[in-house]
């Protein structure tokens, strides 16, 4: 039988799409160095992982898993309505915030739209909005590493529809004061949305936005997910917030089933679970001091942070994959930023004390041998 170049069916714009970078996976680091053990502080997950309630609820619902579950997520995107008194109608639920990001760019860009967001910033904007056929802007960040407000407001033309803005801005972890957000809308034109990706707006210390004000707009969609405070990144699932009308649509594009049974079982338990949130912001708070005090004693300069992780830039003249290498070496998985464009920078994310006494021993061995 003839055999066809499948070369021809994959369009210019998909061909030059880069492919996702995770963090590495715990059991590849182990398989690759022969080591017997590791500490992975390189995803921004919660080292708590899920609230043990949530567990139980999960294996409790173990024998239902022969029937298809709801389909609409609906007594989730209930909860979802009374904490966040927004209407059922308005709110989506994802596999995975990231999945809001896929489907709005499927469901809101086109060819002949443009979507624009910071770069460095979440690396699934551009891939997604690129997939989908939009064109895609990256404006560079501030000199203090934060969304440039002022340079993204220039760069709105009549075709822009979608602007990512996460806060905390992931990687550097900077973070937009609401004022800045408040302002920043009024200069947008009724024809741009605002996407407000705020996966670790839950460990901020600093006031957050009054984002009832923001969605009261109608121009700004809300995301948040369950993936880092609620330690259940492995079970993939997250909550968007918007105009009822934007819903609907975007409904249509989502997969059906999007959130499988135990999914649904497990986040209207974990959302119960008050302690087991305590416990995470407690462990992150006190890492996050301790990464301001003691990453500077290794040479390290640290940057602000309103996030579950810091950003940190090696001294002169180290090389973050490098550096990350030897770390990794002794057992410790952080994030290095030469993918993101910051060659000398890291990012590392809170975790226990023994995770944190584990980095901080690699460290002092990594940098004592430079
Ligand atoms: C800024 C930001 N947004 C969204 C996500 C996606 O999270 P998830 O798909 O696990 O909800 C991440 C993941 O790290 C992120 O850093």
């Amino acid at each position: 039988m003839k055999k066809v170049n499948v070369d021809f069916f994959i369009p210019r714009h998909i061909k030059e799409l880069g492919v996702y970078v995770p963090g590495r996976l715990i059991e590849d680091v182990l398989e690759e160095l022969g080591l017997k053990s590791a500490v992975k502080l390189a995803s921004n997950e919660n080292s708590l992982g899920p609230s043990p309630l949530a567990i139980d609820a999960m294996s409790l619902a173990l024998g239902g898993l022969g029937r298809y579950g709801d389909a609409d997520s609906r007594r989730l995107r209930e909860a979802i309505s009374k904490l966040a008194d927004h209407p059922p109608e308005g709110i989506l639920a994802g596999n995975g915030s990231s999945e809001f990001i896929l489907v709005m760019s499927h469901a809101l860009l086109s060819p002949g739209a443009t979507a624009l967001m910071s770069k460095p910033s979440f690396t699934l904007y551009a891939k997604n909005s690129q997939a989908s056929g939009a064109k895609v802007v990256e404006s560079p960040l501030d000199a203090g590493y934060g969304h440039d407000l002022e340079a993204i407001a220039s760069a709105i033309d009549p075709t822009v529809r979608l602007i990512f803005l996460d806060n905390p801005l992931n990687p550097t972890g900077a973070y937009l004061r609401p004022e800045a957000i408040y302002k920043f809308l009024e200069k947008l034109p009724p024809t741009t949305l605002l996407v407000l990706d705020e996966a670790y707006i839950d460990f901020c210390r600093a006031p957050r936005p009054d984002y009832k004000a923001l969605l009261a707009t109608n121009q700004v969609i809300i995301y948040r997910t369950f993936s880092k405070i609620f330690g259940l990144a492995g079970l993939r699932v997250g909550y968007a917030l918007m105009a009822p009308e934007l819903a609907e649509a975007l409904n249509k594009v989502r997969q059906p089933f999007n959130l499988n049974s135990l999914t649904q079982v497990a986040v209207l338990t974990a959302l119960k679970d008050e302690e087991h949130l305590k416990k995470t912001l407690s462990m992150t708070w006190s890492a996050l001091d301790q990464f301001k005090e003691r990453l500077p004693e290794f040479g390290l300069t640290v940057y602000p942070t309103q996030a579950n992780f810091i950003m940190a830039r090696l001294p002169q003249g180290i090389a973050a994959d490098a550096f990350t290498q030897a770390l990794m070496k002794e057992g410790v998985i952080i994030r290095s930023l030469t993918s993101f464009g910051l060659p000398n920078h890291v990012r590392i994310n809170a975790g226990t004390q023994e995770e944190l006494s584990a980095l901080f021993a690699a460290m002092s061995k990594v940098c004592s041998g430079r």
